[in-house]
């Protein structure tokens, strides 16, 4: 039997920082209606790179964290929503740019879940014996997509770009992994059509933004994520306090919290970085889950859950031994 364990994650963050203070400037909001009512304090976006350079530099650092070269990896998935162009996609953007040999590489669009999506496909596809190493990436630049005039969205995304590589084992370590759409809720959440630089110059032509209907997407998160964990658990016949940590997509604070509420489970072991990246999409649990580790929250041997909601209506999990 083949199954499938992490060797190393990455990410990568542009450098210009908004923070709240600095959306004051722009729309009716305030520092303290951002922190209490969504839990970030700042977001990183990005001036002139785009949804391939933020993918390349999170690849490159999962690459140097899991010691792998180029020519290892035969598979590549790239999560996103914010492609540079409708086609080529950004997985072949970067196979060419890290030099991969010619292999499987595409991309992924489930939104939010994204990189969950990416991670069911490549584990079932090198499960099947025909793929060892897979990069998987979720990257996203929303603020090409953003209406700086919009409160309601304009405070929640920002841009970033998380890796792994995960590879063929005789170890059991990706245990569960779940992923679910509901597609009847498609207007709860949506974006018509692509301003697909970061640099959009055409102001006198209409701009599709994304539009949000923030309390009903609020209500459905705080059903799925308990919903999902319990799912994984249950797979695996594994109870909560056997978890060290819940890596849940960073969407808004308020979410993760009620989250730990309904499943009596400790907020400490929420992991929680949207304070410092606000909403990243399907960037958000890769990054969240590389900085878990660096950090120390998540160490070898240490069984987490990861579980990630979003546009479609999509959503899922998987549940990881370290
Ligand atoms: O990543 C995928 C999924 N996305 C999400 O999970 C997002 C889920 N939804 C949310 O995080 C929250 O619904 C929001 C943060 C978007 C909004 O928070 P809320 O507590 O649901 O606020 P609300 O939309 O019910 O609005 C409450 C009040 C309204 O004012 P009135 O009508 O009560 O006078 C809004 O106009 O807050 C107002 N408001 C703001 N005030 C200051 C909305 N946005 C802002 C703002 N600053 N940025």
């Amino acid at each position: 039997m083949i199954y499938t364990e992490i060797v190393g994650t990455g990410s990568y963050v542009p450098k210009k920082v908004v923070t709240n203070t600095d959306l004051e400037q722009v729309v009716d909001t305030s520092d303290a209606w951002i922190q209490s009512r969504t839990g970030i304090v700042k977001r990183h976006m990005t001036e002139l790179e785009n949804t391939s350079d933020l993918a390349y530099k999170a690849a490159l650092n999962a690459m140097e964290d899991a010691q792998i070269q180029p020519d290892m990896i035969d598979l590549l998935i790239v999560a996103t929503v914010t492609p540079d162009a409708p086609f080529p996609a950004v997985s072949q953007m970067l196979q060419h740019r890290l030099k991969l040999n010619e292999i499987t590489a595409f991309d992924i669009n489930a939104a939010c879940s994204g990189f969950v999506y990416a991670l069911n496909v490549a584990d079932k596809m090198i499960q099947s014996g025909a793929y060892q190493t897979a990069l998987i990436i979720g990257a996203e630049t929303l603020s090409k997509y953003t209406d700086f005039k919009d409160r309601n969205t304009c405070i929640l995304f920002a841009d970033a770009a998380g890796a792994m590589i995960i590879k063929a084992s005789d170890k059991r370590k990706i245990r569960s992994i779940v992923t679910y759409s509901k597609g009847d809720y498609e207007g709860l959440l949506s974006m018509e059509g692509y301003p697909l630089k970061v640099n959009y110059s055409t102001p006198t032509q209409p701009r599709p933004f994304i539009q949000m209907q923030g309390t009903e997407v609020f209500k459905f998160a705080t059903k799925v994520l308990p919903k999902t964990v319990i799912k994984l658990l249950e797979n695996e016949n594994m109870t909560l306090n056997e978890l060290s940590l819940i890596v849940a997509h960073q969407a808004n604070r308020r979410i993760i919290d009620y989250a730990a509420k309904i499943l009596k489970f400790p907020l400490e072991k929420m992991y929680v970085n949207i304070d410092r990246y606000g909403n990243t999409s399907a960037a958000s649990v890769p990054l969240a889950i590389d900085e878990a580790i660096k950090t120390g929250a998540l160490k070898k041997n240490d069984v987490f859950i990861t579980v990630a909601f979003g546009a479609g209506l999509t959503w899922g999990g998987a549940l990881i031994e370290l």
